[in-house]
């Protein structure tokens, strides 16, 4: 589950000595922890704003690389962060990338309107399936490879995969912090694409409707799949929810 840091975060937090380097005169804020301890800073200055992905070393699963790559092909195609730079050092790994506009689905203004969040994300979801060319995309997030890399016992549990249903550039990660929204309440972008490759649609769409449940209060499902256009399919949705849980 995703977890904000509030704005003034109750806990300590240590700012690599990299982050504050590349930060120069601006202002540094850390805006959010994710499961595996990677930090995501906020650096605002006179030139703009920019965030700064950190992940410290030894960090197994989290390829800043891979992410960059992502970002640097679906750029052309959608509202996704420009990517300025990336590097490592013996602490560990980042990426820097350019704000884009929006704020978090996860911030407070959108957890206190989880209808609008939730038409937010499904809308936002729609349009990345919709303006991402499957034929150009090098990357894959195929069922298949995904479950190829399970251990047996796993495999067996996730079940057989499901005819896909239609085929997509998929976002890879979409739980609802991941959808910008804009002031007026439309989706503004998307961020955190390390794993985005071609695969069914319903490989996002069983996270992100999962995913709303973590985050609001209240069942928004609906409205959600009404804003990307499309009916609950149980049966995809209870593998792909499997597959990402169990993956
Ligand atoms: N370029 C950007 N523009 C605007 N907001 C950004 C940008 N990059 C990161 N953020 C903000 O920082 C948060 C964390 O970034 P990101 O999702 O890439 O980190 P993560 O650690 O991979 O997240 P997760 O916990 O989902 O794995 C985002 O939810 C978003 O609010
Ligand atoms: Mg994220």
């Amino acid at each position: 589950m995703d977890r904000p840091l509030a704005a003034a975060p109750t806990e300590r937090v240590t700012v690599p000595p990299v982050v504050r380097a590349l930060a120069g005169d601006d202002d540094v804020a850390p805006v959010w922890r994710n499961q595996l301890g990677g930090l995501t800073f906020r650096l605002t200055g006179a030139a703009g704003t920019r965030y700064v992905k950190h992940v410290a070393a030894g960090t197994p699963e989290l390829d800043l690389d891979a992410e960059a790559e992502r970002l640097a092909w679906a750029s052309s195609h959608t509202a996704v962060p420009r990517v300025l730079g990336r590097g490592h050092d013996e602490g560990g790994s980042w990426l820097v990338t350019a704000a884009l506009p929006g704020r978090s689905a996860v911030d407070p203004v959108w957890l206190a309107r989880p209808e609008t969040a939730a038409r937010a994300i499904g809308a936002g979801l729609r349009a990345l399936h919709d303006s991402l060319p499957v034929d150009e995309c090098p990357f894959s997030w195929s069922a298949e490879e995904r479950t190829a890399r399970l251990d047996d016992a796993v495999r067996d549990q996730v079940g057989p995969v499901p005819a896909v249903d239609r085929l997509v550039v998929c976002h890879g990660d979409a739980c609802a912090p991941n959808t910008l929204v804009a002031d007026d309440g439309a989706p503004a972008g998307h961020v955190d694409l390390g794993t985005l490759g071609v695969g069914d649609r319903w490989a996002d769409l069983a996270v992100a409707s999962m995913s709303l449940g973590w985050n609001y209060p209240g069942d928004v499902e609906a409205t959600f799949f009404a804003a990307y256009g499309v009916a609950p399919d149980p049966g995809r949705i209870a593998f792909y929810r499997n597959l990402w849980i169990l993956g």
